[in-house]
């Protein structure tokens, strides 16, 4: 009985391989109502109905490397490219700052344009001027050497997908020089050092089996980290999987409730991706058990040009329009924005 199996998982935490298996494959509206209602009642013990809100500074969209999926990788001529200034940084935590917002997500392309130093140099100025402020990385595969002088610097936590814990799969969706064991390694450095780590995966991708996501699911039991970043893969024109279809809505957030029961205390975003391919995506990963959403505080002029894929949500609004919507959203649901750096709180977490 499917039932069962979600009780088994409230209380462990894990499943077998074959049980995740028979859980993902033979789900119904009726199972998924009822793992929602449990990954709430996880959520609301750890962290009640406060929904934390990060400030998303897209500042680059140049990368060097050519993931098949992303609308920003370098083969992509139709991309208008842009970099943002130190002063725009800056001035787009200034804005955040104001609107509530207490942690600065920077993330972009892999743009070897910054360097260690002016990122280093980034970190501790806004540490200087907002000092009660998360920072987050999200800027890719670096050294262990560069994350730590990121870490000296002051950035707090990193967000970095595995995307598929399959080799066979990774391989599908990457050129060559891109490899799994690299971003794997990326991932335990910024563990060791002592971030608070995101991991994640999307949903749906090309060639993606159920039997994957089980390898995604357990390589994060292994990984134990303090946030999952899930969201449906969605097509980008301009990329070799441009006709490919879009990740699901219910898949998606049939995978945010198991995440919720694996990792009680995780930080869980209710992603942009998933407000892209339906309107209420965002509240209903929320009501799957997700506590997170990120508004993006990226400059409106740039805006259009981080398209990582067709369609995305909010590229025509200011950061202000962003984080009211959000919590007229949230309140709406019956959830709070809290105006907090919402770290992790506690639990098992392990190097
Ligand atoms: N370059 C950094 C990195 O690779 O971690 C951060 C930026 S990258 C664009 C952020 C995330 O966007 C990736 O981890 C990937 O999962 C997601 N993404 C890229 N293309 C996507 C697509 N077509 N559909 C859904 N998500 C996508
Ligand atoms: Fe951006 Fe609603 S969150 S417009």
């Amino acid at each position: 009985e499917q039932k069962l199996l979600v009780n088994k998982l409230k209380q462990d935490n894990l499943l077998s391989k074959e049980e995740f298996l028979t859980l993902l494959k033979q789900s119904s509206e009726e199972i998924s109502e009822y793992l929602f209602s449990l990954a709430r009642e996880v959520r609301q013990k750890i962290y009640g109905n406060s929904v934390y809100i990060r400030g998303l500074i897209e500042f680059t969209n140049f990368c060097k490397n050519d993931c098949f999926y992303c609308g920003i990788r370098k083969s992509n001529a139709n991309a208008e490219r842009y970099r943002l200034l130190e002063d725009e940084i800056l001035s787009a935590c200034e804005i955040g700052y104001e609107l509530g917002f207490r942690t600065y997500v920077l993330q972009g392309g892999e743009d070897g344009y910054y360097k260690d130093d002016f990122i280093c140099n980034l970190i501790s100025r806004i540490k200087r001027d907002y000092s009660d402020c998360a920072i987050t990385l999200s800027i890719g595969e670096r050294s262990y050497d560069s994350y730590l002088s990121y870490y000296q610097a002051g950035a707090d936590r990193y967000l970095l997908r595995h995307e598929t814990a399959s080799e066979e799969h990774y391989q599908k969706l990457h050129p060559s020089n891109l490899t799994l064991s690299n971003r794997k390694r990326c991932l335990w450095d910024l563990k060791s050092i002592g971030y608070q780590v995101g991991s994640g995966f999307m949903v749906g991708s090309p060639y993606q089996k159920p039997e994957n996501l089980i390898e995604d699911l357990l390589f994060l039991h292994e990984l134990q980290p303090h946030m999952v970043g899930i969201g449906p893969f969605i097509p980008h024109k301009d990329t070799p999987f441009a006709s490919e279809s879009a990740g699901t809505l219910e898949l998606t957030l049939y995978l945010i409730g198991i995440l919720r029961l694996m990792f009680p205390n995780a930080l869980l975003p209710s992603t942009t991706a998933l407000g892209t391919i339906h309107p209420l995506g965002r509240e209903k990963g929320i009501l799957a058990g997700a506590n997170v959403v990120m508004p993006n505080l990226s400059p409106r002029e740039v805006r259009s040009k981080y398209m990582l894929y067709d369609n995305k949500i909010c590229t025509g609004d200011e950061a202000a329009e962003c984080r009211f919507c959000m919590e007229r959203r949230m309140n709406k649901i019956g959830y709070e924005i809290a105006v907090d750096r919402g770290d992790y709180k506690g639990g098992k977490c392990y190097v």
